[in-house]
C-alpha cells in the first residue's frame, strides 16, 4: 500500500493520477538499470519512483540545475522509506556524463522542443528493452488564462512563440508501435514501454 498523503508533503508538479501511473510503471518494470528523473524540483517524481523501486529494484538518479529541497528533508525521506534510493545530481542535464542502462526515464525538465528532443535522443538509447519512457506535459496544458502569467515566467517551459508543446511534439515524433509496445496517456503524461 502506498500512503499518498505522505507523498503529498512534497510539493509536486505532477498530479496524483500521473503519480500513481508512474509508480505503477516502475513497480512493474523488472529489467536491470537505474531510474533517471530529469527535472527534480522538490523531488516529488523522484520520491514516487524511489518508493516503487523498493519493490522492483534499482535506484533513482535525479538531475536538476537548481538545488532541490528533498535531499535536505531526511525525516521525510525516512518516513517514505526511500533512504539510499535517490542520488541527486545538481547540474545541467546537458552537462552530465552518462553510461548506465536505464530501466525507466521520466522527462520533466525544460519543455522547449529543442531541449526535449536533445534529452530524448541522448537518453533513449540507454533505455533497456522492457524499460519505459514517460514524458510530462506531452498532452498540452489547458490552464485557465489567469494561470498563464505565472507559467510564462518559467521561460524553460515555453518556446519563443509562447507554446509549450515540445514534449507533445517529441512524443508524436518518436513514440510509435515500431519501437514501443505499450503507449498511453494519463492526464498530461504520455508514456511507452520500449520493445
Ligand atoms: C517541472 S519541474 C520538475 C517537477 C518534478 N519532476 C516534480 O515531480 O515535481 C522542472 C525542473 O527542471 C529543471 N530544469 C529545466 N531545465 C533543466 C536543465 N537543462 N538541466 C537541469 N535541470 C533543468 C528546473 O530547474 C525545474 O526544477
Amino acid at each position: 500500500m502506498v500512503d499518498w498523503k505522505e507523498f503529498g508533503k512534497i510539493e509536486g508538479l505532477i498530479d496524483i493520477h500521473e503519480a500513481k501511473t508512474l509508480h505503477s510503471l516502475v513497480q512493474h518494470t523488472s529489467v536491470d538499470g537505474v531510474l533517471l528523473d530529469l527535472g527534480t524540483r522538490h523531488g516529488y517524481s523522484a520520491a514516487i519512483m524511489a518508493h516503487a523501486a523498493r519493490l522492483s529494484g534499482g535506484k533513482v538518479i535525479t538531475v536538476d540545475k537548481e538545488k532541490s529541497s528533498l535531499q535536505d528533508n531526511l525525516n521525510l525521506i525516512k518516513q517514505l522509506g526511500i533512504e539510499g534510493k535517490i542520488e541527486f545530481i545538481n547540474d545541467k542535464i546537458e552537462d552530465i556524463s552518462w553510461n548506465l542502462p536505464i530501466k525507466g526515464l521520466f522527462m520533466d525538465a525544460s519543455h522547449t522542443y529543442g531541449d526535449v528532443k536533445r534529452d530524448f535522443t541522448r537518453f533513449e538509447p540507454w533505455v533497456s528493452s522492457g524499460g519505459f519512457i514517460a514524458i510530462h506535459d506531452a498532452v498540452p496544458l489547458k490552464l485557465p488564462a489567469n494561470y498563464m502569467g505565472v507559467w510564462k515566467n518559467l521561460s524553460n517551459y515555453f518556446d519563443s512563440d509562447g507554446t509549450n508543446s515540445g514534449p507533445e511534439i517529441v512524443f508524436n515524433e518518436f513514440f510509435n508501435y515500431d519501437k514501443f509496445e505499450a503507449l498511453g496517456k494519463i492526464q498530461c503524461m504520455a508514456y511507452g514501454v520500449k520493445k
